[in-house]
């Protein structure tokens, strides 16, 4: 069965955790999924990110920290999987991992088969302390793309080699899934500085850094502008950030959402507030991003910090969403020839959760500061 055929959904547990992730963390997630809600909105996958590791055994396979993973890593996945779950894991292609643990560098074949035999669904594959060239890129990430493929297990194979060698362009070839477009996001609106350089803050990675990506979007390969750090509000182990407004995060969610992104929520889903949970678990907008079509949305015009988003769904609908990246709400008016659009549509505010309209030449509505308005536009005839 071909993967990954809507953008995956899921939780990852640096943007929160960071070094301090452990299995009871992951079973508090896992049971916070069912009762949240989120497994019935469509979340799924489970992964562990870096610092899960042990070391390496004399039979040459990683094994776990003991401390953090007292049972074992089958034991973990067997509890993810016995809530109607899915569980991923995270290793590097060099020789080691970004935390400097052991990584997967010339051990691709015995990693991949561990991690088959563990329950793994899901691998994210790191870039740290690996030669920083295309060739060595395609190769290294086609080795674990092939040793993956040769388990006969279903894994969902995430590049993340931060679009240091343009992945969009040969990530499908080497059997990636997604591949992330972009260096780290940060737990803010704009830049973060950090002593390495830079945490990207939302406003760059999702209206900057995506630009011209749309055409290596599909079903089965995404691009992938990192995870989400909604309702992180600062209060991450590991990421900068002080965090940002409950409007922004909305904004972040919507612009992932019409990016066609990967959805890997980043927070503490076990201890979410009420606007958190809302904005996590809108429905309609993350029917938005599933839509099977499976096309990246891309903004298809702009005046100042305003702009307009466009993005096709099946049966002729489209998502439009409406920007405001400046500091004063405004009125923003969207007009057919803007989107390249003719003919008359029933719109649906999806946040409102209301049909608000019907048009055959324009919308407008009121967009908050760094807020947005995110539609339905559903042709009716
Ligand atoms: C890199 C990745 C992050 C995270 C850390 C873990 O920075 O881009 O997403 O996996 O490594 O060390």
């Amino acid at each position: 069965m071909p993967l990954a055929l809507t953008p995956p959904m899921g939780w990852n547990s640096w943007n929160m955790f960071g070094a301090t992730v452990n299995a009871d963390v992951i079973i508090q997630v896992a049971d916070a999924f069912v009762s949240a809600g989120l497994k019935d909105a469509g979340y799924q996958y489970i992964v562990i990110d870096d610092h899960w590791q042990g070391g390496r055994g004399e039979d040459g396979k990683l094994f776990p920290g003991a401390q953090k993973f007292p049972d074992g890593m089958k034991a973990v996945a067997d509890a993810v999987h016995a809530r109607g779950l899915k569980f991923g894991i995270y290793s590097d292609a060099g020789t080691k991992t970004c935390g400097g643990r052991p990584a997967s560098q010339d051990y691709e074949e015995i990693d991949a088969r561990t991690f088959a035999e563990w329950g793994v669904d899901y691998l994210k594959y790191d870039w740290c302390h690996a030669e920083d060239t295309r060739a060595n890129a395609e190769y290294r990430y086609r080795r674990m793309g092939e040793a993956l493929k040769a388990t006969g297990r279903e894994i969902v194979y995430s590049i993340c080699e931060w679009g240091h060698h343009n992945p969009w362009l040969w990530g499908m070839q080497v059997g990636g899934n997604l591949w992330r477009t972009t260096g780290d996001i940060g737990d803010a609106w704009k830049d973060v500085a950090v002593p390495w350089g830079w945490l990207y803050g939302i406003e760059s990675i999702g209206f900057e850094q995506q630009r011209g990506l749309e055409q290596y979007a599909g079903p089965g390969h995404w691009n992938d502008p990192d995870m989400l750090v909604v309702g992180l509000k600062g209060s991450s182990r590991e990421i900068a950030g002080a965090g940002c407004t409950d409007i922004e995060y909305r904004t972040h969610f919507s612009l992932w959402c019409m990016l066609a992104a990967p959805l890997m929520i980043g927070c503490d889903v076990a201890h979410m507030d009420i606007a958190t949970h809302e904005i996590l678990l809108n429905r309609e907008v993350i029917a938005l991003n599933q839509d099977r079509l499976g096309r990246q949305g891309f903004r298809a015009c702009r005046s100042g910090l305003v702009e307009i988003w466009k993005k096709p769904l099946a049966e002729k609908a489209v998502g439009v969403a409406l920007f405001n990246r400046g500091d004063k709400k405004c009125t923003v008016r969207a007009h057919w020839s803007d989107l390249g659009l003719n003919g008359r549509y029933r719109i649906r505010d999806l946040w409102l959760h209301k049909d608000i309209d019907f048009s055959d030449c324009e919308v407008s509505a009121e967009v908050p500061a760094h807020g947005c308005v995110v539609l339905k536009l559903q042709p009716m005839d």
